[in-house]
């Protein structure tokens, strides 16, 4: 089950106090939780800025991945909102560029060094493409 959220209870992969430093430090930061059994395994947190989205991160939990979880937090933040997508990726990171690739994002850039000397890809998502 995936929800929004502005607070959260502890849990193994996402601190309750990093989604509210986020959220009072980032006006268009939002969070979506992915819930088993009542216990977040996955999150995908955006920041939506006027008519675009970035994304600033999505993570799994380890023993939950390959079970479509990202997938499915993509698929919802798709689905809900009818804007362009970027965000930035470590070039070695080939789960997540595989993922997004399987969504629709292409390779639009990339940023030498932008992550402690190793190269990041910026990717984007267009509506209408
Ligand atoms: C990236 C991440 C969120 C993917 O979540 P996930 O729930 O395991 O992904 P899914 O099961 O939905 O996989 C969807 C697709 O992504 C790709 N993918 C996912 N994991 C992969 C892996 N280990 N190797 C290669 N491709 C992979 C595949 O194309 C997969 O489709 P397929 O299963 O039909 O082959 C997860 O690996 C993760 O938490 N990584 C650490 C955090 C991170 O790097 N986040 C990205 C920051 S930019």
């Amino acid at each position: 089950m995936i929800e929004k959220v502005e607070k959260i209870e502890n849990n193994k992969i996402l601190s309750p106090e990093i989604v509210e430093k986020e959220l009072k430090s980032n006006p268009f930061g939002n969070f979506l939780v992915y819930k088993k059994d009542n216990i977040i395994i996955g999150y995908l947190y955006y920041s939506l800025i006027y008519d675009r989205i970035e994304i600033n991160q999505i993570e799994v939990l380890k023993e939950e991945r390959r079970k479509k979880i990202g997938s499915n937090l993509l698929q919802y933040l798709i689905d809900n909102n009818k804007n362009n997508i970027t965000l930035e990726v470590k070039i070695d990171n080939y789960p997540a560029i595989n993922l997004y690739k399987k969504y629709g994002f292409k390779e639009v850039a990339i940023r030498k060094g932008y992550y402690e000397g190793i190269d990041g890809i910026l990717m984007e998502r267009k509506i209408g493409d």
